[in-house]
């Protein structure tokens, strides 16, 4: 393993996010549990293909010392927000309104995504992270610490804590993590941004961060 300590990661959702931070995980030293909401039963090509553990939602939250959400906006309410209370909750999700529908408080900008999540998860450490990449790069393009060609990845949030889980994370994963503040700031690193799904580097994404207009 990289890293000192084995994460046990819960996962919300099974899609790319889901399989591609799970695989990552497994790969890197860390043990993870995919969920969907069919059930673990549609999730047989991932635990048979690729090792992966699968369970329900409630067991992948359980299993968690850190839950990753990676699903559509329009699942928000359906999370168990009770079991995820206490829980460090790391935020892939992205708002795009021709899949999600519009929702206004991220149409004005009295919300992030992040916040938004926050909000139906009272309690939960919630840390916003992995969004900003695509996730068939998230697989590949990750480098040892220290090479030139080493991108870097945005987190949020207002946890010391979960932040220090995503970062440790994103960094067994071969990436750089820049700190862009308390969650309402993953603002500046959401769909539309100037730095959305750009291969940077550390120097390049702090600049583009601050740059961004709130
Ligand atoms: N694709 C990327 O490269 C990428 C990168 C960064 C961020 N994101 C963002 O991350 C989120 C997920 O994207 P994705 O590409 O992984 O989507 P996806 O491939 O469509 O997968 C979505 C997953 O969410 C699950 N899901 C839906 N409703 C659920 C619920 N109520 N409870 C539990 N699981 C539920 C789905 O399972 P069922 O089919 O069983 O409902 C599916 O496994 C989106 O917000 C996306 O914008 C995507």
């Amino acid at each position: 393993m990289d890293g000192e300590k084995t994460v046990k990661i819960g996962i919300i959702g099974a899609g790319f996010v889901g399989s591609a931070i799970g695989k990552l995980a497994l790969r890197h030293g860390h043990e993870a549990m995919l969920s969907n909401s069919r059930g673990p039963h549609t999730l047989f090509s991932l635990s048979r293909g690729f090792g992966l553990r699968v369970g329900t939602v409630e067991e992948a939250v359980a299993f968690g010392e850190a839950v990753v959400v990676g699903v559509p906006l329009g699942a928000l309410a359906a999370l168990p927000a009770a079991a995820l209370a206490g829980k460090v909750v790391i935020d892939a999700n992205n708002y795009y309104p021709e899949r999600d529908g519009q929702i206004a408080e991220l149409d004005d900008g009295t919300l992030t995504t992040g916040e938004l999540l926050a909000r139906h998860l009272p309690g939960a450490r919630v840390v916003k992270a992995f969004n900003a990449i695509r996730m068939a790069e998230l697989e590949t393009d990750g480098r040892p610490a220290g090479s030139p060609e080493r991108r870097a990845l945005p987190v949020a949030g207002d946890d010391a804590g979960a932040k220090a889980v995503a970062v440790r994370l994103l960094e067994d994963f071969g990436f750089d993590a820049v700190d862009a503040g308390p969650l309402a700031e993953c603002r500046r690193f959401e769909n539309g941004t100037p730095v959305y799904c750009r291969p940077l580097g550390r120097a390049d994404l702090a600049r583009g961060l601050a740059a961004a207009a709130r």
